[in-house]
């Protein structure tokens, strides 16, 4: 078994919080690296001796981010539509179904080759786990392997079959609706670990939502919601009260959503690249963290709404269109994500977690919304291994 220490460090963000220090930060830190594993993290005098140094030049190292929702199973992509977008037309989410349409067309090999190029582009950038969704193939067939080409790549999966309804249910939406919860979940369930419905008006009500969601449950899988994003509507307390452990985009929150949120264990996460891309009004994280909600970001990377890979340019949005804090919102895309994904082996560097972190080119985390569009992320360790830059 090989070790590797990290050291000189200028700011090691942890997120093994401290009273009054969420973000665990350490100063004159150095962490050591077994088998994949956190195996040690103290005051650099005091670190044991290792096989291997790499040494961080004084420069700050943080947990990988933690992208809780994405969407890289597709073909095509729709700029045409983002450019009459940015000339005044609205988005409806209607050019999902342009989509399918070049997914269901594309090989197995011609899908990979997305993801791999999108998955890749995520690590660069520090993203050291991402959560892919299926929904852009929407046949029994095309849902299932879409799911099994998301597995080859992340551990959280996302069966997403109703992302809309297809072309060819568009006047029998309940059949569709018995479909998905029918042999399409029977044929995603083995790939993934998530379910996930659009609960939208135009995309599934909120008795469609429930069936499908319970559908889910009943086959093992946990609950997600893509809920209140174009308008306001009933997704985000269907989400707490099926115990989702996530509901994302939160764009449009009454205050009763609110209390619901702040009430439970469900991750309310924001996704600023939509909003971006869409010229949307932003969600209101300042008033989710003020109520106690626990809030997540991500970057929701499709090619309708918001085809971004970036994490940084999601903290740098948060920061100042939705006034986080960069400490929060740094730890919404660090810990918060795993939160969202309920996993508490990553995002956070203690002893036994996983290995998974970033060496900034930069001297602390406030850089990340300081210097937006800048290329900061010097190094990534991926379960140990340092990435190809
Ligand atoms: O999260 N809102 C639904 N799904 C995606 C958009 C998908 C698309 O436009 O292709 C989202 O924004
Ligand atoms: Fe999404």
């Amino acid at each position: 078994m090989s070790s590797l220490l990290v050291d000189n460090i200028g700011e090691l963000v942890t997120n093994d919080a401290r009273p009054g220090d969420p973000l665990g930060v350490r100063r004159d830190a150095a962490l050591l690296v077994e088998d994949g594993e956190v195996a040690w993290v103290g005051p650099a005098r005091y670190a044991p001796a290792a096989d291997r140094r790499l040494d961080a030049q004084g420069a700050a190292v943080l947990p990988g981010f933690v992208d809780s929702h994405a969407h890289l199973v597709f073909a095509g992509d729709r700029a045409a539509e983002f450019a009459a977008r940015m000339a005044g037309e609205p988005y409806t989410g209607g050019g999902i179904r342009t989509t399918v349409g070049a997914t269901r067309a594309a090989s197995d090999d011609q899908l990979r080759a997305t993801v791999r190029r999108l998955h890749g582009e995520a690590m660069r950038q520090g993203t050291t786990t991402i959560e892919i969704k299926s929904g852009y193939g929407l046949t029994v067939a095309d849902e299932a392997r879409s799911l099994r080409i998301a597995a080859e790549f992340s551990e959280d999966t996302t069966f997403l079959g109703a992302h809309v309804v297809p072309a060819e249910y568009a006047d029998r939406p309940d059949d569709y609706v018995g479909l998905v919860c029918g042999p399409m979940l029977a044929a995603a369930a083995p790939h993934a670990r998530w379910i996930d419905v659009f609960c939208e008006r135009g995309a599934f009500d909120v008795d469609h939502t429930r069936a499908i969601l319970a559908g889910g449950q009943a086959a093992g899988l946990g609950v997600r919601v893509h809920a209140n994003q174009l308008g306001p509507g009933p997704g985000v307390r269907l989400g707490v009260e099926l115990g989702a452990a996530s509901v994302d985009h939160c764009t449009h929150l009454t205050g009763a959503d609110v209390d619901a949120l702040a009430g439970s264990a469900t991750v309310a996460t924001l996704l600023p690249g939509a909003e971006f891309s869409t010229r949307s009004p932003y969600p209101d994280a300042r008033r989710l963290l003020d109520a106690g909600v626990t809030v997540a970001l991500a970057t929701d990377c499709n090619p309708g709404s918001s085809y971004t890979s970036s994490m940084p340019l999601c903290i740098a949005l948060a920061v100042r269109e939705m006034r986080m804090t960069p400490a929060e919102a740094v730890w919404a895309a660090t810990a918060g994500g795993a939160r969202a994904l309920r996993r508490d082996d990553v995002g956070v560097l203690r002893r036994g977690a996983r290995a998974d972190l970033m060496i900034l080119d930069a001297p602390s985390h406030l850089h990340l919304a300081y210097r937006p569009g800048v290329p900061l992320i010097r190094q990534v360790l991926h379960n140990g291994v340092p990435q190809c830059p």
